[in-house]
């Protein structure tokens, strides 16, 4: 048998097992319409397990990094698009929706941008054009998009950012002028999709998350079109405030937005040998089942991502310096995990389960 008719088996046979072991993640979001999510990468795309587990366990996608200024943008004058575009076409073929990410953010953008001494109308331009083009080009393909990535600091203050203040765009010491900006600017370029603020450590209840809900609430009551929140989610330390977590997101249900829990991980401590205890392992199921559980148990929550699946491609590792790993629900050869069992009871419990 030829190497490729080999993997085509592996495929069918992963595929066919999978349903005969019961059901997937994506099969149970599905009878709840929820969407069940992960970020992806392109490279792995042709790692045939890659492949199979995201089709199969997932009915969204996020780029991870493709759809960022430094992929997108690789000098002033080029939107070079192939690498999102792949993983936009991996989604059409495989009836996942996709979520765009990140229009807007002080990090991840190319020297060219972050070096060239632009002055603040000269990134207005800039910002402006981007939004729009990059928008235009997805218009139907990506339904919702994080248009303001990481704007505010942890005591919730607005965070100094090329788009702020490093000169900004012009709104300079007015607060969340530049974020609201930001959005109008979404709205007009494609104002069938969904626009999301997304942001970090603002998951329960501190003063980042009310900095947040703070800004939100003046949206809504000026008219600023937006539609919801992201909640990150990244766990470091083997802790989550759950009913934290449940309290903001109905504060935010009612402002009248959804809420998307949308990098979802729980990294675990490494010995020297890279390995981690089991009952870390247990401890990890258990944060992944009540953060689903919460979302569940709100009904403005529709979207579950972790930020990648397998803790092969996860980015913990260079994040944590290799201190923390193991974050995502599936091992480095797509085994499932006891937080991958936790997720998908809660999935099939779904959402009129009130735990
Ligand atoms: C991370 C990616 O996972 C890495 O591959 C990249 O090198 C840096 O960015 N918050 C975000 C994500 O909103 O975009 C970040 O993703 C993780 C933190």
């Amino acid at each position: 048998m030829k190497v490729s008719g080999f993997i085509w088996l592996l495929l069918w046979f992963t595929f066919v097992t999978a349903g005969c072991w019961g059901q997937t993640l994506r099969q149970e979001a599905e009878r709840d319409g929820i969407l069940v999510s992960t970020a992806a990468r392109l490279p792995p795309l042709s790692e045939p397990a890659y492949a199979a587990t995201l089709a199969r366990e997932f009915n969204m996608l996020e780029p991870e990094d493709a759809m960022k200024w430094a992929a997108l943008r690789p000098d002033e004058r080029t939107f070079d698009f192939r690498e999102a575009d792949a993983l936009v076409r991996f989604a059409v073929e495989h009836k996942m929706k996709v979520r765009g990410h990140c229009l807007t953010w002080g990090r991840n953008n190319p020297d060219w941008l972050m070096q060239g001494h632009f002055t603040s109308n000269q990134l207005s331009r800039l910002l402006h054009e981007h939004i729009t083009r990059v928008m235009e080009h997805y218009s139907g393909q990506v339904f919702a998009w994080d248009v303001v990535n990481e704007a505010l600091e942890e005591k919730g203050t607005v965070r100094g950012s090329i788009w702020y203040d490093q000169p900004g765009i012009g709104f300079a010491g007015q607060g969340t002028a530049h974020i609201e900006q930001a959005f109008r600017w979404a709205h007009e370029a494609d104002p069938k999709a969904l626009l999301f603020y997304n942001e970090a450590e603002g998951e329960w209840m501190n003063r980042k998350s009310d900095a947040i809900y703070a800004m939100l609430k003046d949206f809504k009551q000026r008219g600023v079109p937006i539609d919801g929140v992201g909640l990150q989610m990244h766990i470091p330390f083997l802790e989550a405030d759950t009913y934290g977590i449940a309290a903001n997101i109905a504060r935010l249900a009612a402002l009248g937005l959804q809420v998307n829990i949308t990098e979802l991980d729980v990294s675990l401590p490494l010995d020297s040998n890279s390995m981690v205890r089991a009952e870390d392992l247990l401890r990890q199921a258990e944060i992944y089942r009540a953060i689903v559980r919460a979302c569940l148990n709100s009904s403005n929550c529709t979207a579950i991502q972790t930020w990648g699946f397998t803790d092969k491609y996860s980015w913990i590792g260079s994040h944590s310096r290799g201190t923390r790993g193991q974050a995502l629900p599936f091992d480095r050869i797509y085994r499932s995990k006891p937080a991958y069992r936790a997720v998908l009871d809660e999935l099939s419990a779904g959402r009129s389960q009130s735990r």
